[in-house]
């Protein structure tokens, strides 16, 4: 038997280190190095052997790409978020806190893929056959035909899967998995990263889309290691919502597809439900009458959503000021205030300033720069903004408003919502002069000047 050589990584940035240090060199974090085998130089070794010829070059002329070969889910909400069905072979990774729904989403999947003649295997190495069984009594018909295997051992795992030969498989948890080859317990990084590459090769070779379930920490990061990250083709998040029974469902790495999608879902006593309208889901209480909150209509992916951007300036302590952004690039927001400052005068220069985008939101699309600025300037002002107004433009650094893509479906989205009116820049006037509730604006001025009068 091959001896394996201990190193160390990182178990925040996955730095691999050959001795053991205080600090990871990389990232600076302290105490974050742990032990693993050295499984790169057992392959390293097992190389010259085992696999000589078998390589060869290729051009990529000659490789066909198969653009049609996604596996649809049937949830189109998740078909959505992966950008149009899982590719075979790929590896996904969903995140979530313990009882968000994780399971009852992927059982709920399989159950569909599985009733549309896929074939797939539902592993779970947390929960007893009896949980997962009524779970899926729950679900309804098609979860209760799941091919299900109980086992926390990552050999049972790749014994059966050569059997039944899924074309998805799911790990649940990646956490509760473990390799006798190392001697170290579950959810350790050394088991998860072990358990993580045998399943990987096996997914890789066999053309199977692999999802594993990865707990998250209080902190927001996956449990283990971020080399988990690294090595999966795409990271998704579960979320809850502010009003209890929503869910989200969004990307945070994708090499097929974009990471802006989101899907939505409720959580209902027969498990998740997709949202039809998602328009007022970041919404939810929100007070009137109150300065410093503007509504963005910013596009996530291929839907429009309508997001709050809160605004607060106060006296600021230190000689140079404070600029602090949840959700919004803090170089958007300095641009921002220069314009604001330069070509409408208003001046929030020497005060604090705060943004934040309500219900974790990250506002990239800059057609939010208009809500951006109008909370800014009622900030500043400390007066409000008319009610029912929703503020879409991209800001140029003259103040003018530049014309935005995808502008009608803004505009259905902000009525859906309940908004009574949408501000939309000039420019846009003629194309979209007929949709009701629109109002139109062509410098950031004239939104300043919207707060003086009566
Ligand atoms: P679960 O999928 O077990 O969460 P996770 O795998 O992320 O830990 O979901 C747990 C919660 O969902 C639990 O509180 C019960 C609830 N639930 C429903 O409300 N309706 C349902 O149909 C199901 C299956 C679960
Ligand atoms: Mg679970």
């Amino acid at each position: 038997m091959t001896r394996t050589k201990t190193v160390y990584f990182c178990r925040e940035c996955g730095t691999e280190s050959l001795r053991w240090e205080g600090k990871c060199p990389t990232c600076g974090e302290w105490n974050s190095l742990v032990e693993a085998p050295d499984l790169g130089a057992v392959h390293r070794r097992s190389r010259p052997g085992q696999g000589a010829g078998a390589a060869v070059p290729e051009s990529l002329a000659l490789i066909e790409p198969q653009p049609g070969a996604r596996l649809r889910t049937r949830f189109g909400e998740v078909d959505r978020v992966l950008g149009g069905g899982l590719v075979p072979g790929s590896l996904l990774l969903l995140g979530g806190v313990p009882g968000i729904g994780k399971s009852t989403l992927l059982l709920q999947l399989v159950a569909r893929l599985q009733q549309a003649g896929r074939s797939v295997l539902y592993v779970s190495g947390e929960e007893s056959r009896e949980q997962v069984s009524m779970r899926a009594e729950r679900l309804g018909e098609a979860a209760r035909e799941v091919t299900f295997l109980p086992t926390t051992r990552v050999g049972d795992i790749l014994h059966v899967a050569e059997q039944v030969q899924p074309q998805v498989l799911c790990v649940d948890s990646i956490q509760a998995i473990w390799s006798d080859r190392l001697s170290s317990s579950a959810g350790g990084v050394a088991q998860v990263r072990e358990c993580a590459s045998l399943l990987q090769a096996y997914a890789k070779a066999a053309g199977v889309a692999a999802f594993f379930v990865g707990h998250v920490t209080k902190g927001g990061l996956l449990a283990g290691p971020r080399t988990l990250e690294h090595l999966v083709d795409v990271v998704l998040h579960f979320e809850g919502q502010r009003s209890a029974e929503h869910r989200l469902l969004r990307g945070s790495k994708n090499r097929f597809g974009s990471v802006d999608e989101l899907a939505a879902f409720r959580m209902t006593d027969r498990g998740l439900q997709p949202l039809d309208d998602t328009s007022a889901l970041f919404l939810s209480d929100r007070p009137e009458g109150v300065s410093g909150s503007a509504l963005a209509v910013p596009m996530h992916g291929t839907r429009p959503l309508v997001a709050e951007v809160q605004a607060l300036s106060a006296h600021a302590r230190f000689s140079s000021p404070q600029r602090i952004t949840t959700g919004l690039q803090p170089r958007r927001l300095a641009i921002l205030l220069a314009v604001l400052e330069r070509r409408a005068g208003l001046s929030l220069g020497d005060t604090d300033v705060f943004v934040s985008v309500v219900g974790g939101l990250r506002l990239t699309d800059p057609a939010a720069d208009l809500a951006v600025i109008a909370a800014l300037a009622s900030a500043g002002r400390d007066l409000p903004l008319p009610e029912g107004t929703a503020f879409v433009g991209e800001v140029g650094l003259g103040g003018e408003l530049r014309g935005v893509a995808h502008a009608e479906a803004r505009t259905r989205t902000a009525a859906r919502a309940g908004m009574s009116t949408i501000i939309l820049p000039a420019v846009m006037k003629s194309g979209l002069r007929s949709l009701p509730g629109t109002a139109f604006v062509g410098h950031v001025r004239e939104v300043v000047e919207m707060l003086e009068a009566p």
